[in-house]
């Protein structure tokens, strides 16, 4: 009759052996299954047992048992070891050089020049103290004109060729034409006030806008910065020192700037703001022929002026004791001055040979 006990005995020294010597994480591996695997050599002592009396058997079942438990505990020990070690070694060799350039796997993205541009304005309201702000392209007609004073009837509702939410997707209690996509960012005003409870308050506000028509200058979807600032003693000097700044941080600091009166419902007075055309010059002769700015020297690039009274009162705020300013411009336009392209189009087609050049 095989010594069973005695041949597990001497495999369990075995193994205690060839697992402390182990060097490496796949030496203990070919040890596992050398001991353990289904053709291991436990395996092959327990196949022996049915040469045994049958009460010698339960005795060899338990010898194995432990036998295995055993090689399964000296395997994760001799793990851990290892890994141990591999982390001393790591630790006392050269340290990872950290301040080493990255490895670009792919070549690196960046934004859309109406992201940078609208990031850019932003940034500079920002730095005057101005908050940010938005609201939802999908807006009520109360925000988008009425809150605006542009009523129902107001001619200045059929310069936005508006697109209309149908009534028929709202479900019931949406009155007719209530609902639409907003024409500008002006909406965030009345909402930014509202939420703000008091002034003094400056805002900025950048967003989608929409509007039916399209050519080489107009796009059915395009972005818009509204900013507005209400306070004591708020004057149309102040707005005039806040457009100028804006307008040297953004395109240039010996840029020049004037206003022009205009008409907007929610403002009074109201003006546009020009720049000194960016394109051509008086001393050159390229002005007569610029067909940026028509030979006139100048760009218009915003509307702006002083918060009209009733607007300060759908929100809420006492015309007597605040006033403000406010403006609203294109960020196609001003991105289109400053980096030169001369077709709104070419900002939407997302031709990659066109974005690589910002
Ligand atoms: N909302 C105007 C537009 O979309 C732009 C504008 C003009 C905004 C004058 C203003 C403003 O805040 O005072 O054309």
């Amino acid at each position: 009759m095989p010594d069973l006990v005695r041949e597990l005995e001497s495999l369990a020294e075995g193994a205690r052996r060839a697992i402390g010597a182990a060097a490496d994480e796949r030496a203990l591996e070919d040890l596992r299954v050398r001991y353990l695997g289904k053709k291991g050599e436990v395996s092959a002592v327990l196949r022996g047992m049915g040469q045994l009396a049958p009460e010698e058997r339960p005795r060899v079942g338990d010898v194995a048992n432990r036998v295995r438990d055993e090689v399964e505990a000296l395997l994760a020990t001799a793990r851990e070891r290892l890994a141990s070690e591999r982390l001393e070694r790591e630790l006392r060799g050269p340290p990872i050089d950290v301040t080493l350039p990255g490895r670009r796997l792919v070549p690196a993205g960046h934004r859309h020049p109406v992201t940078r541009a609208t990031e850019e304005i932003v940034g500079i309201f920002a730095r005057l103290g101005y908050e940010v702000a938005s609201g939802p392209e999908i807006e009520l007609d109360w925000y988008n004109f009425e809150a605006l004073n542009i009523p129902k009837d107001h001619p200045a509702r059929d310069m936005q060729d508006t697109f209309y939410v149908d009534e028929a997707t709202l479900g019931p209690g949406a009155g007719e034409g209530s609902i639409l996509l907003r024409t500008h960012t002006s909406p965030i005003q009345i909402r930014a006030m509202k939420r703000a409870g008091a002034p003094p308050v400056r805002v900025v506000a950048p967003g989608r806008v929409y509007r039916s028509d399209y050519d080489q200058t107009h796009s059915p979807m395009f972005h818009q910065v509204e900013g507005f600032c209400v306070g004591e003693r708020i004057t149309f000097a102040d707005l005039k020192g806040t457009l100028a700044a804006f307008a040297r941080a953004f395109f240039g600091a010996s840029t020049r700037t004037r206003f022009r009166p205009s008409y907007f419902p929610f403002v009074e007075p109201g003006a546009e703001m020009d720049i000194g055309c960016v394109f051509c010059r008086p001393s050159d002769g390229s002005r007569t022929s610029c067909r940026v700015c028509k030979g006139t020297g100048w760009l218009e690039i915003l509307g702006c002026g002083m918060v009209h009274p009733e607007v300060l009162e759908h929100c809420d705020i006492d015309p007597e004791r605040w006033t403000g300013f406010a403006f609203g411009m294109g960020v196609e336009r001003v991105a289109m001055l400053r980096y030169g392209i001369p077709d709104i189009r070419l900002l939407f087609e997302n031709d990659p040979r066109f974005l690589a050049q910002f």
